[in-house]
């Protein structure tokens, strides 16, 4: 499901808004904006803006408090919805990646929001099954985040190995998830339950104008 077929998708943060140009009529998905990556950025919207809307949920806060300083990486980055939300949010020190053939559609919209985000940020071409590409990233980071990257079996094991290394022992990946294949859906959790404790975030805790029945969060650390 693509979220619109509108061209542009705004987003609003604080008091900025992100506009996004989406193409869905090439042949890369990740040339469309997709709702996990809107879902997610706007779950820590809520939970960065009121550290606890919701008394009688957990909060958020300890995952969040040190947004600010952490190092983070985004897989499958698509058009960078999710990276340049979290930027906004304070996640500053932040790269996106993707394949070759999505890098266009990512500059373009990095350039196209640079007056919002008040630089350009930073992009790397990664496969993720280039170990080369992973390692010239410099891992660990504190925060690995995906957002709508499950919906190709085979490409599941480099994906989960990806997080993996590029994860640290106490960092955190922010998945942004709807169920896509139900094969890679399998072979995905099967393979990060073998190396992530893994946290679903309550319908509830999201954004409410930004909660779909069919899409979640997950908050995923190594195991020890
Ligand atoms: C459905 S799109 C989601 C894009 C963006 N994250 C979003 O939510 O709008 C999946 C993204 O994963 C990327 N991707 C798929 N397989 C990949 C691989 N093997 N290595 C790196 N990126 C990959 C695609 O190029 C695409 O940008």
């Amino acid at each position: 499901m693509k979220f619109t077929d509108s061209p542009i998708i705004e987003l609003s943060i604080g008091n900025k808004v992100l506009s996004i140009q989406q193409d869905n009529n090439s042949m890369h998905v990740g040339t469309s904006v997709w709702p996990c990556s809107l879902v997610l950025v706007k779950f820590l919207d809520r939970w960065l803006s009121n550290p606890n809307p919701n008394p009688n949920s957990n909060s958020y806060t300890h995952l969040l408090s040190n947004f600010h300083t952490s190092r983070a990486v985004e897989l499958g980055a698509g058009c960078g919805v999710a990276g340049m939300g979290l930027y906004l949010l304070g996640l500053t020190n932040i790269t996106l990646t993707d394949i070759a053939p999505v890098m266009p559609a990512l500059k373009h919209n990095l350039k196209r929001n640079k007056q919002t985000l008040n630089k350009t940020l930073k992009t790397s071409i990664l496969y993720w099954s280039n170990l080369d590409q992973i390692n010239s990233l410099n891992p660990p980071f504190d925060f690995v985040i995906a957002t709508d990257v499950v919906y190709i079996e085979e490409s599941v094991p480099s994906l989960v190995s990806a997080m993996e290394k590029l994860i640290g022992d106490k960092g955190v990946v922010l998945l942004g998830y709807q169920l896509r294949s139900p094969e890679a859906h399998t072979l995905f959790w099967e393979m990060c339950e073998r190396v992530f404790e893994i946290t679903k975030v309550s319908h509830e805790d999201l954004h409410p104008d930004y909660a779909y029945e069919e899409t979640d969060v997950f908050i995923m650390r190594k195991k020890s």
